[in-house]
């Protein structure tokens, strides 16, 4: 394993302050703000630890078995890559780094459109690992259409459709911190197919946001028509948004609320999960993110009904400490924790985590 100077952090404890020391003050900003007050950030860590776990004693648990399977891809641990814009700000392997990490842990990466180096460039530095395009809608649906056949052409396995964007959340702290993003935004898939995301204009009584915002439902429908690849959609936090989901024809949602910077006063994302998981769990796969920090909250999420949770600032601060040998220590870290969580409460196998798991203290 990577030793504490490589990968810049010893445990999971350390890992946001040893990434604090090597980040500039505005990219600071950038990756810990969350939208509003930022409650829905904190409810987001608060849901977890209104929760404690039931465990099973006196179960045979020298041999356990983390892996599992999403659409259909089998990957080593019940947890993926979620998708983060501009790690080039973090890292000057950016994406390269986050990609080859994954891969050499067979972990599932989705990237994002607004990645500071191109989807090719990714996939070049990590042709084996399994991978998933994030997709923002462009203004014009031929600039999207490039990106999704960008994505199939060069081995990428779904597309994750961000829903929950229309505009970008008001982040007090990246504004107060200088965004590195408003000005000098690396766009490594090109700024002929990519915008940048804006702030509504407002003039009177009349605010303007973005062509891309005027999208509907409908939208789904002509992804599903332009590639073959499944549609995953990111950001769904009520039943009647994945009903929709499922009758659109998607293949898996993610239930998520931005990490908390997009709409402020939106519930914790593990408490949104149990109503999403039982209108649709039984046709599509359900997956989740917000506040993921360590093993116990990967169960819980699995307990819940989540085929698989999804890490957005750990992985930004284990790129920042360390780059490609702080992802890998981190993907390491994580699954010990996993493994020895399971173990702690009688579980063999992913598919032996239930609801029967989970205590809820009010
Ligand atoms: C700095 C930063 C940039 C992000 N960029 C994107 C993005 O480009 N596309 C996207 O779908 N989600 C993006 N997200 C949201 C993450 O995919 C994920 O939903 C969220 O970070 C999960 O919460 P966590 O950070 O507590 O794990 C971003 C999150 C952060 C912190």
């Amino acid at each position: 394993m990577t030793t504490k100077s490589a990968a810049g952090f010893s445990t999971l404890s350390d890992l946001e302050q040893a990434a604090s020391r090597k980040t500039s003050r505005s990219a600071w900003g950038y990756v810990q703000g969350g939208a509003g007050e930022e409650s829905t950030m904190r409810a987001n860590r608060e849901a977890f630890h209104r929760r404690t776990l039931r465990p099973k004693v006196l179960v045979s648990v020298e041999d356990l078995e983390l892996g599992t399977t999403l659409l259909g891809t089998g990957v080593s641990a019940p947890f993926y890559i979620s998708p983060t814009a501009s790690q080039g700000l973090l890292h000057r392997n950016a994406e390269a780094a986050t990609a080859r990490a994954a891969s050499k842990a067979n972990i599932l990466a989705a990237f994002s459109t607004l990645s500071s180096i191109s989807l090719e460039a990714i996939a070049k530095a990590a042709p084996e690992g399994p991978r998933w395009f994030q997709l923002y809608l462009q203004p014009e649906f031929s600039n999207t259409k490039k990106l999704v056949e960008r994505a199939e052409k060069t081995g990428y396995r779904a597309i994750m459709l961000t829903v929950d964007m229309p505009v970008a959340g008001t982040r007090d702290r990246e504004t107060q911190a200088g965004s590195p993003l408003a000005s000098s935004i690396v766009l490594g898939n090109g700024r002929e197919v990519v915008r940048p995301l804006r702030n509504p204009t407002v003039d009177g009584g009349h605010a303007h946001i973005r062509e891309e915002a005027s999208n509907t439902w409908q939208v789904v429908d002509r992804l599903r028509e332009t590639t073959r690849l499944p549609l995953v959609l990111k950001g769904i936090l009520t039943k009647e948004d994945a009903r929709r989901a499922v009758e659109h024809g998607a293949k898996a949602v993610v239930v998520s609320n931005h990490g908390g910077r997009q709409l402020d006063g939106a519930p914790a994302s593990l408490d949104a999960l149990p109503e999403v998981v039982k209108e649709v769990r039984s046709q599509i796969e359900v997956y989740f993110d917000g506040g993921i920090r360590r093993g116990a909250d990967v169960i819980m999420a699995l307990a819940y009904g989540a085929k698989a949770v999804g890490l957005g600032r750990l992985v930004l601060w284990a790129l920042a400490a360390g780059g490609e040998a702080g992802v890998s220590k981190l993907l390491y870290l994580l699954k010990t924790d996993l493994a020895t969580v399971m173990a702690l409460t009688g579980r063999r196998t992913i598919s032996e985590i239930d609801e029967s798991l989970i205590n809820t203290v009010k």
